[in-house]
């Protein structure tokens, strides 16, 4: 089996350049939360932190409880569905073609690099494709991933009921990633999910979803998959045997970082925020934004090879993720992420606009 190679490793000179600044790196390539975890999530971490006995696959059921609701409320799914806790959501994301076989697996032709990973793994064929199914090729397994990393492309809900509707006519699984759906830009409509589409009738489709940005918890490896029960049956099954069990502890500070909207809803409002002034820097220094609209990324360019524009960036401190590392097709594009403190992210608009 080949796997890519992990392409940070490129990006390490442009960030050793980048340090040298004398007021130092600000580091927007890697979209890792740097606010704190809530700390009524932390409490709960505590309290459940004696467990002596092995957790349930399926979830204990106060998660499981708690995941239904989130997910009728948020996702909003209705109909016949299950759920399932994950260890974050790369694990589902990278083992989910060989959880189901998979032969074929369309994903976005700009995309997170795991579902290319995901199908290699299965021994799949990797089909990169657009965004509207009339040219996609037949497959077994299509990941859409909205809001996009990197572009903060947001699905509408036409453009997710044309995808129901290839995996009516195809027989054909849809995982739909939704890992930053909380995050919409300022003035721009709430991301959908794939299941509030779907009206009740799940069949062959799946929502992922994380907690790592939603709650500010990495750290603590904690993902959902909700939707089509034969599925979660079948991912169920094989993580059962596998031993790929969320650790308790966890599961509690799941179960209620679930059940709160409020720092979610103030999570989104930091990283409006930092959008709000880094977009216009980027522009004064002739970049110009593409989708951008939801999730944690910039996504820009200077119709220039992503290579310059790093390069540009990084002598001023500055360090971004070039588009080619998203695929071909993103080669002229930069991602800036917006995980990074407000205080960093003023010094970095100065340092790009100066
Ligand atoms: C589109 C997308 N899906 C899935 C993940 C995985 O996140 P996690 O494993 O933290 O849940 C990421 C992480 O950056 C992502 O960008």
């Amino acid at each position: 089996m080949k796997l890519p190679d992990f392409p940070w490793d490129a990006l390490a000179p442009y960030g050793d350049k980048a340090k040298k600044h004398p007021d130092g790196i600000i580091d927007l390539s890697v979209g890792t939360p740097v606010d704190a975890t809530p700390a009524f999530i932390q409490e709960e971490l505590v309290r459940a932190s004696n467990s002596p006995g092995y957790p349930l696959t399926i979830g204990s059921p106060d998660l499981r409880a708690a995941i239904r609701t989130w997910a009728e409320k948020i996702l909003g799914v209705s109909g016949d569905y299950d759920v399932l806790p994950t260890i974050g959501s790369k694990e589902l994301v990278a083992w989910l073609p060989t959880f189901l076989e998979a032969k074929n697996v369309n994903f976005p032709d700009v995309a997170y690099p795991t579902y290319l990973v995901g199908a290699i793994i299965a021994g799949a064929k990797p089909q990169p494709v657009g965004i509207s199914p009339e040219s996609w090729s037949k497959s077994d397994l299509t990941w859409i991933n909205t809001p996009s990393n990197p572009t903060g492309r947001v699905h509408s809900r036409s453009e997710l009921q044309a995808v129901i509707n290839y995996s009516r006519e195809n027989n054909a699984v849809i995982a739909s990633d939704e890992c930053y759906l909380n995050f919409p830009a300022d003035g721009v409509s709430e991301p959908i999910s794939l299941l509030n589409v779907a009206n009740g009738d799940n069949r062959n489709l799946i929502s992922v979803y994380s907690l790592s940005k939603r709650s500010n918890l990495a750290g603590y490896r904690a993902g959902v998959v909700v939707g089509d029960p034969q599925l979660i049956e079948k991912i169920r099954e094989i993580r059962k045997h596998a031993g790929m069990l969320v650790p308790a502890p966890v599961q509690r500070a799941m179960a209620v970082a679930l059940g709160d909207e409020v720092h979610v809803t103030e999570q989104a409002a930091r990283y409006a925020a930092r959008r709000k002034v880094l977009k216009p820097a980027l522009e004064k220094a002739g970049f110009t934004m593409e989708f951008s609209d939801a999730g944690l990324y910039i996504w820009c360019t200077r119709n220039e090879r992503d290579w310059d524009s790093v390069a540009w960036l990084a002598e001023r401190g500055v360090l971004a993720t070039p588009g080619s590392f998203y695929g071909e097709a993103g080669s002229k594009y930069i991602r800036v992420a917006l995980t990074s403190t407000d205080a960093h992210i003023a010094q970095a608009a100065k340092r790009i606009s100066e």
